[in-house]
């Protein structure tokens, strides 16, 4: 009989014991943190579907940028929303585009910054969908040299990770080849490598007005009834040439970042995506729960799981929690 000799209790008897025997711990530099920008200046505009996030002008931008620097977070991810859309996106390849220029002064003004940048034309397409369309299909060869475009032009501008979240076949390759050849062996590809067809990116296309028009994504992104294909789409780019791998959303796949860090030796990300976030905050804003306990527990659980890096929203927020 073991009981009474083990007592798991014996390692939570305080606080001291407890951070001894604590097997995952979060810091700021897991955290990377999202952000919108748009045209114009001196613009703040508040998300309604997701509180405490905003789409910031250039000029607000580089400060809020400033302040995540300052509280420990090591690198932030970029979403451009374009003043014009045109069926082929020719915003996001543009070199003087939203995004391009977002780079450009964000490395002007804090160098350190980990600047990533978001590599799909969505925001950007009058029809909202990630590739070119041709008779309400999405083509994906075609689209290859569009997004290669746009990767380059975000590495001319000075971004260190480049992040294709298309979900067309043959991205990683295609993008990796264009950057080669054009001296930019040293950027990073951090790929959308699992990325599901979710009811929980909601809000983001809120956020960045993004929703197809007709239609929906499941001809590119996963069904989410699928696992074992999250590894053939992990390994595939890998093979291409990625560096470092995203899977998206979190919680609800929780159990494929467990797959996917037990089968790959490469860094593994996680996108705690709009609506995980929302979710938190309605329920906190009711009281429903406590805001700020729930937020570090979602964290910790997707870390738990085996990423090592997170994108989220609660960036700043938790770091200033872990600040404390
Ligand atoms: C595509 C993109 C999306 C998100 C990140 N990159 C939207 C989509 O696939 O519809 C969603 C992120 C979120 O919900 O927080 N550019």
């Amino acid at each position: 009989m073991v009981f009474p000799i083990h007592r798991s209790r014996r390692l939570r008897q305080s606080e001291g014991v407890l951070r001894m025997v604590r097997e995952t711990i979060l810091s700021t530099d897991d955290l990377i943190d999202p952000y919108f920008v748009c045209e114009g200046k001196g613009v703040r505009e508040k998300i309604s579907a997701m509180p405490g996030v905003s789409r910031f002008s250039l000029d607000a931008l580089v400060s809020e940028v400033k302040e995540s620097y300052s509280l420990g977070i090591p690198a932030i991810i970029l979403f451009g929303i374009p003043d014009k859309k045109d069926a082929r996106g020719s915003e996001a390849y543009n070199p003087k585009g939203i995004v391009q220029r977002a780079i450009h002064d964000i490395k002007s003004a804090v160098p350190e910054m980990v600047v990533i940048t978001d590599v799909c034309i969505d925001e950007y397409t009058d029809h909202g969908h990630c590739g070119l369309v041709e008779e309400g299909r999405v083509l994906n060869d075609p689209t290859l040299e569009l997004l290669s475009k746009m990767a380059l032009t975000h590495s001319e501008a000075g971004a260190d990770i480049v992040a294709p979240s298309d979900m067309m076949d043959g991205r990683v390759q295609a993008i990796r080849k264009t950057l080669d050849e054009s001296g930019h062996q040293d950027r990073i590809i951090m790929s959308y490598a699992a990325k599901y067809a979710s009811a929980f990116y909601g809000p983001f296309r809120e956020a960045a007005d993004s929703s197809p028009k007709f239609g929906d994504r499941r001809s590119y992104q996963m069904d989410p009834g699928n696992a074992s294909e999250s590894l053939r789409e992990v390994f595939q780019d890998i093979e291409e040439g990625a560096d470092i791998v995203i899977v998206k959303p979190a919680l609800p796949y929780l159990d494929i970042i467990h797959r996917v860090r037990q089968e790959v030796n490469i860094p593994v990300a996680a996108y705690n995506v709009s609506g995980e976030y929302s979710m938190v905050k309605a329920a906190a804003e009711r009281d429903w729960v406590d805001g700020e306990r729930v937020m570090m527990e979602v964290l910790l659980s997707i870390k738990r799981a085996g990423a090592q890096m997170i994108l989220t929203y609660f960036a700043r927020d938790a770091a200033r929690t872990l600040n404390r």
